[in-house]
């Protein structure tokens, strides 16, 4: 099939390189002449393993092409996906201006039969406004269904994630829509669920508030933990063990970061209230994950006494592993606040420290390894469970620190035998 992507961010590209993967035609446009210029050239606005290779492979192929020419770009194709951001405004609704504009630029250029995807996490009844702007803008009688397909894709994951996925979920409301939806995504052999538009938008929504809630759920049981005795791994191993809860989204550490949870969450709650049902729940969702931060800046407090003029080292800025992505990361969020309170940080994250230096300018040391922030540092700081965090040589960080405290965000160590080696050493819910 003909595609068009219009938005190369993470999801359009990640969306566009899997569908010409699966030997679709795709053209991924964007009016950000900068970033097609680089993708034209080779490089890659976000990091994402194995996205380049394969966005390379596709190239080098004729099965996908960038360009900054959007209405040339919908002309070109019969399946648009929207996939441009939806960033939060002050009130926590989304921003769906891009959704509009796009909508607009689809109806002045259409001169055949579309099908227009809603790929962008957007609140329910967006189709609907899509619908609505293309009938109002349209130049001629060109016919075109609206779809909603949205993406489950977790950064880090996310070719594994599109080629294999637990389901794909399509809102249409009509059968011509459906059928053509049903073949694109025929090659992956995967469970769809086909329900009206206004379903796969809450679906999203839905889904990604209900692991927010799972997660801040677990957060809640680590506290209980903490002060309790017990050890909120083996009490999530023994929930999750359940298979109608699942031990998937039970890890207590300092909070869900990302540029999906935070905002779906408020996103939701924000829907929820302008339908006249505020869900209460989701409140406390958010509630417990800020918590989570203030609970582990005491607990900093709790072993060092006073921060200010401390040097304290932090291990992982990005929101998760193995990506570059800092938003709404909580290892940004406590940086700034320790630095507020006066503390000297030593950071280093293996592929986010670009990224975080247009964060945290020149307030702190930007370091090449864990070693060199661990050097005469008071103590460890474990904000992200990056891989080669789990096997570092202690007894050398022993050595170069001035106090051998660990503080570990992401329960990655196993304490004992950190407190063997004679560290002292704070998880989250380790009673
Ligand atoms: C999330 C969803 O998992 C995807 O399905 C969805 O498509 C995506 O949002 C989106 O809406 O675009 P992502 O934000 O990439 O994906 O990251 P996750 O792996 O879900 O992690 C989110 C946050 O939760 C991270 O900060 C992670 O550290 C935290 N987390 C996750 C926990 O604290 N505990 C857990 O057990 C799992």
């Amino acid at each position: 099939m003909k595609l068009t992507i219009i938005g190369t961010g993470y999801v359009g590209l990640v969306t566009g390189t899997c569908f010409a993967e699966l030997g679709n035609e795709v053209i991924c446009a964007d009016n950000d002449e900068g970033k097609i210029k680089t993708l034209n050239s080779g490089g890659m606005p976000i990091y994402e393993p194995g996205l380049s290779e394969l966005v390379e492979n596709n190239r080098r192929k004729g099965r996908l092409r960038f360009t900054h020419d959007v209405p040339q770009a919908v002309n070109d194709s019969d399946v648009i996906f929207i996939c441009v951001g939806t960033p939060p405004r002050n009130d926590g609704s989304a921003d769906l201006s891009a959704i509009e504009k796009v909508s607009k630029v689809i109806a002045l250029n259409m001169k055949s039969y579309k099908l227009i995807v809603e790929k962008s996490t957007v609140p329910v009844e967006t189709g609907e406004w899509v619908k609505t702007t293309i009938n109002n803008y349209k130049k001629n009688g060109s016919d075109f269904d609206v779809a909603s397909n949205p993406e489950f894709l977790r950064e880090g994951s996310a070719i594994a994630d599109f080629m294999n996925p637990d389901r794909v979920v399509i809102g249409v409301d009509t059968e011509k829509a459906g059928n053509i939806m049903r073949e694109l995504y025929e090659p992956l052999r995967s469970k769809i669920v086909v329900t009206n538009i206004k379903g796969a938008e809450i679906i999203k929504h839905a889904s990604n508030s209900f692991l927010a809630t799972k997660i801040s759920f677990i957060n809640a049981i680590s506290n209980i933990c903490e002060r309790t005795g017990a050890d909120v791994a083996a009490v999530a191993e023994g929930i999750g063990m359940d298979r109608r809860i699942s031990t998937h989204f039970l890890k207590a550490g300092i909070g869900f970061g990302g540029s999906c949870f935070p905002k779906d969450v408020k996103a939701f709650i924000h829907i929820s209230e302008k339908v006249g049902y505020p869900f209460g729940l989701l409140k406390e969702v958010e509630k417990i994950n800020e918590g989570q931060k203030d609970l582990f800046m005491k607990k900093i407090a709790g072993m060092l006494w006073n921060i200010a003029g401390k040097h304290i080292a932090v291990w992982g800025l990005a929101f998760k592993p193995d990506t570059d992505d800092i938003r709404s990361a909580p290892a940004i969020d406590i940086a700034g606040r320790l630095l507020d309170e006066g503390a000297v940080l030593a950071v280093y994250d293996p592929v986010a420290m670009e990224k975080s230096r247009a964060e945290l300018g020149d307030r702190v040391k930007y370091c090449g390894d864990v070693y060199e922030t661990a050097k005469d540092a008071d103590c460890v700081l474990l904000m992200t469970e990056w891989n080669e965090f789990k096997e570092v040589d202690w007894l050398k960080i022993k050595g170069i620190m001035k106090q051998p405290i660990v503080i570990d965000g992401r329960n990655l160590y196993d304490p004992v035998k950190l407190k063997a080696l004679g560290f002292r050493y704070a998880g989250i819910g380790r009673g």
